[in-house]
């Protein structure tokens, strides 16, 4: 099992490396731990020796496609998607276009490299304030801020690309928050997220057990349930994902708009995918051995 890492969300990533560990334990497997990318030479020279490498690695350097293009060099199967996926859906300029272009509604915004950041006050003043401004490749709104006043811009600006070379902005809409999981070719439940002691939800609420409620299912229109479930097959699909993921969303009025695309999703104890897989019957051990069937089929 891949877990640790060096992106911001290595602490997350220990969390569910953890519970994926005893689970798979439980289940009768054998699991030795590789923190990337420190281990990986050692990884390398024993290859041989396993299975399926399980990813619990999120963020850039491991749910980017690095790792999944050294797996795929030693021959070693893994869970969830391949290079090319993991690497648009790492994206969120880029899975933006992929979502448009198979007809998925995203909030207005656009995507800025460094070098271009002197246009974003100009645009945001066009898009309209409150707006966000987000890393394009980072998880767990790390480095993300929602920008109410013009005067905040520029050190939101800084502290997005500090953490990349991009950034996207988007209008900031206030709605319902949901997240749709996909397992094989089926959407879980629908999960609505309400941050209790935040605006929204950000890495405090995402990762603290009690700072936001998650209801499972979701208490929503039927209509708008299974709309929110195409959307997250449709998304899946547009980024040439595989086996699952996890597609974040706000419902606003009649419509939903996709915010990005998990292909790693997050395996702590308050995480989202394992709720929805549970309402939907798998508990944590299935979800994990259903993923190894996967990685292996
Ligand atoms: N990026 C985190 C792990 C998630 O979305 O679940
Ligand atoms: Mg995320």
């Amino acid at each position: 099992m891949l877990c640790g890492g060096n992106s911001p969300e290595r602490e997350v990533s220990l969390k569910g490396g953890e519970a994926v560990e005893r689970a798979l334990v439980s289940r009768g497997h054998e699991v030795v731990r590789f923190d990337p990318p420190r281990d990986l030479p050692r990884l390398a020279e024993r290859a041989g020796e396993f299975d399926i490498a399980f990813l619990v690695l999120h963020g850039p350097g491991g749910e980017d496609g690095t790792i999944q293009g050294f797996l795929d060099s030693l021959g070693l199967p893994y869970q969830g998607a391949g290079v090319l996926g993991s690497a648009l859906a790492i994206h969120k300029g880029l899975s933006r276009l992929l979502y448009q272009e198979a007809g998925l509604p995203v909030p207005p915004g656009k995507v800025f490299h460094r070098n271009e950041s002197h246009q974003i006050p100009e645009f945001c003043k066009h898009l309209g304030y409150p707006v966000v401004v987000k890393p394009a490749t980072q998880g767990s709104s790390l480095g993300l801020s929602v920008v109410k006043h013009p005067e905040e811009l520029p050190e939101a600006t800084e502290r997005a690309l500090t953490l990349d070379h991009e950034v996207v902005i988007e209008k900031f809409l206030f709605g319902r928050e949901i997240t749709v999981g996909i397992l094989g070719n089926k959407a879980l439940p629908v999960v609505e997220i309400i941050p209790e002691k935040s605006e929204y939800f950000d890495y405090e609420t995402k990762y603290t057990p009690g700072a936001a409620r998650e209801i499972c299912p979701a208490e929503i229109p039927e209509a708008l349930f299974r709309k929110a479930q195409e959307y997250a097959l449709r998304a899946h699909q547009a980024l040439r994902l595989r086996h699952y993921s996890r597609t974040d969303m706000i419902i606003m009025g009649e419509e939903i708009y996709l915010l990005e695309t998990n292909t790693i999703p997050g395996m702590t104890e308050t995480s989202l995918l394992p709720l929805a897989a549970k309402v939907f019957g798998l508990s944590f051990e299935d979800l994990v051995e259903t993923l190894l069937l996967m990685a292996l089929a």
